[in-house]
């Protein structure tokens, strides 16, 4: 409400309205390097372009009378009632968007003012615990992932827990990183990367492996890490990992029906549907395709969902597609580079409000309502 009134009285926003022009602000504001990173995807960024695109191919039918004056867009996760159905998703390198190069602790302190919870990346610029800090009483993730060094992986989700993080989403599409034309271009990743290891470089199991501390010798850290990142998980380790923690796992990368049952089967919490915003493998189906089909098989298991929202329509329309919770990657990183903390609140307030109006306008009071039969319909072809 606030945003709209501010706007129908004439105040111009200090940061862009629409997802075009944050990103066009965003690749002025930031280090062209650290833009193709951001912004760009695996190959010619098909995939990324087609998960953005697949939104309109939906359209919410609008019932009237309904008394939308009021909207509940709450909802329960693992047993906490969130105020809204948004999160921010894990961008490994957010920490070097912020002005400050902690954009990590800028984005915590984002979640803990709007309530919208984040999932901190493996790759940050602060270690794990200082972002776990700043999220006041908003849930936080961590997302796992998973090291070759199963003592250090361990490590990491133990530290996740003390930290007070809610759950572990284990990311499981980059064991390997995908065929990013515009990174090889500006050969950014290693210079890059090597700034989100602190939570590696203050881990004891790290630490003990290398001949000198990483203060002293930066690089050490830095090869030793290449070594050990990214195992390929099969569904024989899913027992291990279960048994790391008692939080709650769900597992990210997931979008075939059948992965769905496996995940179900061993025991996972919850499952989060997502081609990782296109930048991992090009040519696949846009992630909001895979959706209905990995709600179907999660059977009233939580689904989080990420790839391609960029406006409060796309939010409302994955949740009627039957998402629990939305996840936005780019957007948020856009305000931050932008606008620090302020500019995350910014983008998130905005998704929402605009969410929000579209629930009261169409006659959609809450997310339930969203989801009944004949809410969403496929656009005819034009
Ligand atoms: C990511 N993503 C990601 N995912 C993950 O599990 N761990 C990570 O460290 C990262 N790092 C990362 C860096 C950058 C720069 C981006 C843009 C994305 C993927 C992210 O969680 C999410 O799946 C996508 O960003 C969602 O797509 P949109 O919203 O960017 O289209």
């Amino acid at each position: 409400n606030e945003i709209y009134f501010e706007g129908l009285f004439g105040t111009v926003p200090a940061l862009p309205m629409t997802f075009a022009e944050l990103e066009s602000k965003a690749r002025s504001a930031l280090p062209p390097s650290l833009w193709s990173y951001v912004a760009g995807g695996a190959g010619d960024e098909y995939t990324q372009e087609a998960n953005a695109a697949a939104f309109r191919a939906w359209g919410l039918v609008p019932r009237m009378m309904v008394g939308a004056a009021h909207r509940d867009l709450s909802v329960d996760l693992f047993g906490t009632t969130l105020p809204s159905p948004l999160f921010m998703a894990p961008v490994g390198v957010i920490g070097l968007c912020a002005q400050d190069g902690h954009g990590d602790l800028a984005t915590a302190r984002a979640a803990a003012r709007t309530g919208v919870p984040m999932i901190a990346s493996t790759l940050t610029v602060d270690p794990l615990e200082e972002v776990a800090a700043e999220l006041g009483d908003t849930p936080g993730f961590f997302q796992l992932y998973t090291p070759t060094d199963r003592d250090l992986a361990e490590s990491l989700v133990h530290r996740a827990e003390a930290a007070g993080f809610r759950g572990i989403v284990v990311t499981l599409d980059t064991w390997i990183t995908g065929w990013r034309p515009r990174d090889l271009a500006t050969s950014n990743f290693p210079q890059l990367r090597g700034h989100c290891l602190a939570n590696y470089t203050s881990d004891p199991v790290f630490r003990a492996r290398l001949p000198k501390p990483p203060e002293e010798d930066p690089r050490a850290a830095v090869v030793e890490w290449a070594g050990i990142f990214g195992k390929p998980l099969v569904w024989d380790d899913l027992a291990w990992l279960r048994s790391l923690t008692g939080l709650p796992i769900l597992l990210k990368g997931i979008c075939h029906p059948e992965d769905v049952r496996r995940a179900r089967d061993g025991g996972v919490d919850g499952v989060y549907c997502s081609n990782h915003g296109g930048r991992q493998a090009n040519g696949g189906l846009p992630a909001l395709d895979a959706l209905p089909g990995v709600v179907e098989a999660a059977d009233g298991l939580p689904v989080l969902f990420d790839s391609g929202v960029r406006t409060g329509a796309d939010v409302v329309k994955a949740l009627a597609l039957g998402a629990t919770a939305v996840g936005v990657g780019r957007p948020y990183a856009y305000g931050l580079a932008l606008g620090g903390t302020d500019g995350v609140v910014h983008v998130l307030r905005s998704l929402l409000a605009e969410a929000d109006l579209i629930m009261a306008v169409d006659g959609y009071p809450t997310l339930a309502d969203l989801r009944a039969d004949g809410a969403l319909r496929p656009v005819r072809p034009v």
